[in-house]
């Protein structure tokens, strides 16, 4: 039994996805998230950057004693893999569970990908979807524009604008028959509801940030790491002001978390 928090961190809110889950699978665990706001987006920056953030992220849940670290992020899952596996603590990032999931899921052999451009540059959900068979046809596109829009609260199915840019940044997977859609950044889940109206109900959706959190919870089990406390309690740290993280956190986890989030800055080595 291990009584520390798991340490969780993205670029932003997205990661919260992934804390929604953790928090309904895990109500005894502390969980300390990091979301880098200040430096949001990852997806659109070279890979060079995108190793740097994710190595000074790493560092500050390191600095909070975390006894497991999930990079609730697809693009930091995609890029960084060597950070994650040279960590004092085990490491997961999102390309993995989702990947196992999606392939599982789908009965034409068909997915897609959606992620940030630098997840699909690096064709990470591809490499392990073809990993587990190689006979998978498989149609990414990158959709950095879901970004913001989530970032915003712009994600009700009434919102014209979230409405038009999702069904242009689909219409390629659309024309591809998908019967399966990987959500490949931890954005993405909360335009889900918008996403299957325009794909319509035979396209099964995979969740990255819920499937990373199962795997944690298994994880944790299998390596007798599991916190023997009954309730946990979750703190927030965010790189820019928490007021404007704390508005749209409540709608990532479905309550409140005004008074748990301060601010701080990762730092360099
Ligand atoms: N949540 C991040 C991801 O899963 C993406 C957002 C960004 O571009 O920073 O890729």
């Amino acid at each position: 039994m291990d009584k520390r928090p798991i340490g969780v961190f993205d670029s932003g809110l997205g990661g919260l996805t992934a804390v929604r889950r953790l928090q309904e699978l895990l109500p005894g665990e502390d969980i300390v998230y990091f979301g880098d706001t200040g430096r949001v987006p990852y997806g659109t920056r070279s890979r060079d950057t995108i190793l740097r953030y994710a190595d000074e992220d790493c560092r500050l849940l390191l600095a909070h004693d975390v006894k497991f670290i999930i990079a609730a992020c697809g693009t930091v899952s995609s890029v960084a893999q060597n950070i994650l596996a040279n960590l004092p603590v085990p490491a997961i990032g999102v390309v993995e569970p989702t990947a196992a999931e999606a392939a599982a899921a789908t009965k034409n052999g068909k997915i897609g990908i959606i992620g940030t451009a630098a997840t699909v540059r690096s064709a990470s959900f591809e490499k392990a979807l073809l990993a587990i068979n190689p006979a998978l046809q498989i149609t990414a596109t990158p959709c950095p524009m879901f970004v913001p829009l989530v970032e915003n609260g712009w994600i009700s199915p009434e919102d014209e604008v979230a409405t038009l840019t999702v069904r242009r940044y689909l219409a390629t997977i659309k024309a591809a028959g998908v019967d399966t859609l990987i959500l490949g950044c931890t954005h993405f889940p909360l335009l889900a509801p918008i996403i299957a109206q325009e794909l319509g109900s035979g396209v099964t959706l995979i969740d990255s940030g819920y499937e990373t959190a199962r795997l944690c919870v298994r994880l944790l089990d299998e390596t007798e790491k599991l916190s023997p406390n009954k309730i946990g309690s979750s703190r927030y740290y965010v790189s820019d002001q928490p007021e404007g993280f704390s508005q749209v956190a409540e709608i990532f986890l479905g309550h409140s978390v005004k008074q748990e989030v301060e601010m701080v800055h990762p730092t360099a080595k």
